[in-house]
């Protein structure tokens, strides 16, 4: 939780509506970083920490929980290039705890469960806990014939050929049962992933940030030749489908998986009593910085096999099973110096240069300091943070490193601050191109004025642009961007300009074929590459536009009210012709018809419309967005079907659903063009509620809500 955030507490219902439809957002995106793009932005505390609250507001509003809940799932979508593999079990996922009591009510809770008394015997085995990636070999007959990673746990990526390059995971089998499914933890040990980016470098190829991700982006390769000179590992500790049972307990099972051929962690121990567990637990700990390989904590598992069918499973995590997580790892070195890094969107973020110091094992010498009124000491709404003490170049500071994102400095030691140490000033122009930085009332970040003139926002606008969500153009990356962009003779400065390349390098007397880094081939992918996405859809050119609060989501709302391109730029000229003064409400924005027909596109507010209409209305970035769509060939967007009697309306689903999954039915009825929302309000306009509908059925009854059966609601949709 961050400071200044409110306990759970003190929020009212509409508050904690609101914060967990923020957090389901920030954990899909978060999900799709770690699992799809194997690329996290968030550390695992942080994501950790947002689960937590996400669970604590669940259970204090439990009629505000979403149906497609964080909560509920496991992993992130599966990547499509892949073939796909449907789980003969489910592959599930561990609760996670963090302190010592936990641990003993973890104990408590399991012997409740089984109505064991306190000096009953209850075994648990403690092993570490693998920082990897989990992968399930499925055997016949003692053969090897499938491997799939976990996927969203239900459906996983066919990663057959990768799996079978690994020295670990046995081709042949003796005496294994006739169906048997090994689950376990792909990893990279520490020698293997340093060789591995000392190669990447010699090659001027990214280094990877960790070697977990080491280990997702080598075993999700399509080609598995790559994976197979990749030094990938593998310990067993898990099992799905079998056809007979491995062993009577869990101890047991690892023995037996081990006497099969698999690696086994040497760490793990059977242990009587949650003194002993965490004993194992602060052993283990000490010996992490010298395991060779990354492990996040120990797991426990109810040792005996028949109690742990017993227990069985919550929606993704087992009863019978707990992961004790390390926490954050926490070091103190110099701040050097606080440098002002420019985004996008032209915020100024500020960085601290650091000592380089060690923390947990890794070499830190920047971290985020957020932004301005971080490093004065106080948070968004003005109070006190770290006591109010601020932070100075040549301070003496604790980092905080949790997980493979980008260290914070959490706090400063004021008895070491040197004596002509002076507050820091954060600049009011930006240090790329001087334009004025301001910033704007209820804004925690000051922004560079400068728009597209400002080298530092014109380069990450178009690495945005051809970044994955957007135009996701083929050979053209962030690194290929900022080589373009300050080449003089081929030079991209603008989204237009990509589209230009290629006619441009025709004419230049040295082509990009004849460059370093460049051949034929390479030049001819890339111009291919780039041709391939001139014709796009509506929603993807303007959601790459970047323009700042227009995501994903709402570009997609905007296409398809608007239809067309040109429907879309004569509605923002016609809106642009009729200026807001700052600070306007919504409501008498609406007065105006340019902007009430924008305004009534569900999920635009005032804050995105206008700016929108600041990024439409300005001539020259107008100009240069004129300059792109007459390069493309912008599709129209569908329109959802408007036959359909549900269109435009807002439906909510509770209770069980007999004939379909919620998520089918949500997508469903999001194709027609519905709207489905989590919790009944004022706004909903049909309740559909299953067998075992509670407060929603009520609230909706007492606001006069249509409420359907699951077969009214087929009948209206056509079935
Ligand atoms: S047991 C049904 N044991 O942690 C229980 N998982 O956060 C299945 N992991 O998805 C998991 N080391 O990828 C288990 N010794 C261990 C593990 C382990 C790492 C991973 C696994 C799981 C994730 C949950």
């Amino acid at each position: 939780m961050s400071e200044g955030t409110k306990t759970i507490d003190e929020l009212s219902k509409a508050e904690a509506a609101e914060e967990l439809a923020t957090l389901a957002e920030r954990l899909k995106q978060a999900n799709r970083e770690y699992h799809t793009d194997d690329a996290p932005e968030l550390s695992d505390a942080e994501y950790d920490a947002l689960k937590a609250r996400n669970m604590a507001l669940e259970e204090a509003f439990p009629d505000l929980k979403h149906a497609d809940s964080p909560s509920e799932q496991v992993g992130a979508p599966i990547n499509e290039a892949f073939g796909k593999i449907t789980h003969a079990v489910r592959m599930m996922s561990l609760a996670n705890a963090f302190e010592d009591a936990d641990i003993t009510d973890f104990d408590a809770r399991t012997r409740k469960y089984l109505g064991l008394g306190d000096g009953a015997p209850l075994g648990f085995t403690a092993e570490p806990k693998i920082d990897g990636l989990s992968l399930s070999l499925r055997y016949e007959g003692g053969r090897l014939i499938r491997a799939a990673t976990r996927g969203d746990g239900a459906v996983g990526e066919d990663v057959t050929a990768n799996a079978r390059t690994i020295a670990d995971v046995p081709e042949v089998l003796e005496g294994a049962p006739d169906v048997l499914e090994i689950r376990g933890e792909v990893y990279m040990a520490h020698e293997d992933f340093e060789a591995l980016n000392a190669a990447q470098a010699g090659k001027g190829a990214k280094p990877f940030a960790n070697p977990r991700n080491a280990a997702a982006g080598s075993l999700r390769q399509l080609d598995a030749g790559i994976t197979a000179a990749r030094p990938l590992r593998f310990f067993a500790y898990s099992w799905g489908e079998l056809s007979e049972p491995l062993a009577q307990t869990q101890a047991g099972a690892v023995e037996r998986m081990k006497a099969l051929g698999f690696s086994t962690n040497p760490l793990t121990k059977l242990c009587q009593s949650p003194a002993e567990l965490i004993a194992h637990y602060r052993q283990i700990e000490q010996q992490r910085a010298t395991l060779g390989y990354d492990i996040d904590g120990v797991v426990y598992k109810v040792d005996d096999l028949a109690l742990q069918e017993r227990m069985g499973f919550r929606s993704t995590t087992p009863r019978w099973a707990i992961a004790h997580k390390f926490p954050a790892e926490l070091a103190w070195t110099t701040l050097e110096k606080i440098e002002i890094q420019v985004g996008r969107t032209g915020a100024l973020s500020p960085v601290a240069r650091l000592t380089p110091v060690t923390v947990g094992g890794v070499v830190v010498s920047n971290a985020t300091l957020h932004n301005e009124d971080y490093i004065r000491g106080v948070d968004s709404k003005g109070e006190e943070i770290r006591g109010g003490k601020d932070i100075r170049e040549g301070d003496w500071v604790q980092v905080y490193r949790a997980g493979d994102v980008i260290p914070k400095v959490a706090d400063v030691d004021l008895s070491k601050r040197p004596s002509r140490a002076t507050p820091y000033e954060f600049p009011t122009v930006c240090p790329e191109c001087g334009s004025e930085a301001i910033r704007e009332e209820g804004d925690a970040v000051r922004r560079c004025t400068g728009g597209l003139i400002c080298p530092a926002q014109a380069v990450e606008k178009l690495k945005h642009f051809v970044s994955r969500g957007a135009m996701d153009i083929d050979g053209l990356g962030a690194k290929q961007i900022e080589m373009f962009y300050g080449d003089d003779q081929l030079t991209i400065k603008e989204p237009a300009d990509i589209f230009t390349l290629a006619a441009r390098d025709s004419a230049n007397l040295t082509k990009l074929a004849n460059r370093e880094g460049y051949g034929a081939k390479s030049a001819e992918n890339l111009f291919a590459g780039i041709d391939a996405k001139r014709q796009a859809p509506f929603s993807r050119v303007l959601f790459g536009l970047g323009i700042r609060h227009v995501g994903e989501a709402a570009s997609r709302l905007l296409a398809r009210h608007y239809g067309s391109w040109s429907a879309f730029t004569e509605a923002m000229d016609r809106a642009a012709a009729e200026p807001a003064t700052q600070g306007q409400s919504k409501e008498t924005l609406a007065e105006s018809p340019a902007w009430s027909d924008l305004l009534g596109v569900d999920g635009v507010g005032g804050v995105m419309a206008a700016s929108l209409i600041m990024a439409f209305g300005q001539l020259r970035e107008r100009a240069s967005i004129d300059r792109l769509a007459a390069e493309l060939n912008i599709e129209d967007e569908a329109a959802p079907t408007t036959t359909s009697p549900v269109t435009g309306k807002t439906v909510v689903f509770t209770g069980t659903l007999e004939k379909m999954t919620r998520a089918e039915a949500k997508a469903r009825a999001e194709a027609l063009g519905a709207k489905v929302s989590g919790s009944v309000s004022a706004k909903t306009d049909i309740l559909v509620a299953g067998p075992g509908a509670g407060s929603k059925a009520k609230k909706a009854a007492d606001l006069g809500i249509e409420t359907l059966d699951e077969d009214g609601w087929l009948e209206l949709i056509g079935g």
